[in-house]
């Protein structure tokens, strides 16, 4: 393992400080919100991105030549690009064309190579397309590396060891975690690491209308972060007492409620969490009102043009 990577790897490690958490008011519960905007990238995607590389690092799978590969058009990219960046590796993204145009420029001044596939897929999106082309890339790039953020154990430990044990940390008792689902990392490793910490602790999953990870038919969906074309292997290794899903257009009001009551500017998942909160209030009010808490992923103000542009928020469904 080349020594100069491996120190800047441990440099970087402890750049990953516990992110904070929120009591906010809300009438019945004991309701807090876990803020992943404020790790060093900006996104809970932070932990995998670097616990990922950490680990292929110390497994020789990757050295100073390497060169990663990832299929991602959000907060993963971004953090993988910073990252392989800090520690002067190559990264080729894989995106497509429902990238947000802020993510795709800062993508494009970041990396030396940016792959976008136009072609959709049986299912109507991109996933499988670009699939194909991180292998296409895989086979033809010499010390390749392929982080596989839908399938690798490393994200399933990232959230166990990081985001779960903060979460684990903070808190003496622990009634119901509502976590967003994309590709099942978070809630995989979060809910072993509560469920071994508060042995009752219900964990619910947050899904959007129109994904498929927890079933149903396949829809048009708008709002990155959260929901899946496909059911990725991580989801099937968590550990989940209920799924609550949420209309795109429900997602929306819920951010703007959380910045208008609550003060917090977050981003669509975040959004998705907290309107779940609110649906299942009836199922969780107690005499002792509960210990809540839900996982915000990410800030705003990448969703400034969408999510809190009331033109775009009026054609969701
Ligand atoms: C904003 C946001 N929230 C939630 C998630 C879901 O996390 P996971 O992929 O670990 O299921 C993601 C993943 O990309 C995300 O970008």
């Amino acid at each position: 393992m080349s020594n100069e990577l491996a120190q800047r790897m441990a440099t970087l490690g402890a750049l990953l400080r516990e992110t904070p958490v929120l009591p906010l008011k809300y009438e019945g519960i004991n309701l807090y919100a876990k803020l992943e905007g404020h790790n060093p990238i900006g996104s809970v995607k932070d932990r995998p991105a670097y616990w990922l590389l950490k680990s292929a690092l110390e497994r020789g799978q990757i050295d100073s030549g390497s060169t990663i590969v990832e299929s991602s058009s959000g907060n993963f990219a971004n953090a993988l690009a910073s990252y392989c960046r800090l520690l002067g590796l190559s990264f080729v993204p894989v995106i497509d064309p429902n990238i947000t145009p802020g993510y795709e420029s800062s993508l494009r001044r970041l990396c030396e190579r940016v792959v976008k596939v136009e072609q959709r897929d049986d299912t109507g999106g991109f996933l499988k397309t670009r699939l194909a082309k991180v292998k296409e890339l895989v086979d033809s790039t010499p010390g390749a590396y392929w982080t596989n953020q839908y399938g690798n154990p490393d994200a399933l430990e990232a959230h166990y060891r990081l985001t779960g044990e903060e979460i684990a940390r903070a808190f003496t008792t622990l009634d119901y975690v509502f976590l967003g689902v994309s590709t099942g990392g978070t809630i995989s490793g979060v809910s072993h690491r509560l469920k071994e910490k508060f042995p009752s602790v219900r964990i619910i999953a947050v899904d959007a209308e129109g994904s498929v990870i927890f079933g149903g038919t396949p829809r048009k969906r708008h709002i990155p972060g959260i929901g899946a074309s496909i059911v990725p292997d991580l989801v099937k290794q968590a550990r989940i007492d209920d799924v609550v899903r949420v209309p795109e257009s429900e997602t929306a009001q819920a951010c703007q409620e959380l910045l208008r009551r609550h003060g917090l500017f977050v981003g669509g998942s975040s959004g998705s969490a907290y309107a779940a909160v609110k649906r299942y209030l009836p199922k969780m009010r107690s005499l002792t009102p509960p210990n809540v808490l839900f996982l915000c992923a990410d800030g705003g103000a990448a969703y400034l043009e969408t999510l809190y542009n009331p033109q775009w928020t009026s054609r969701l469904e």
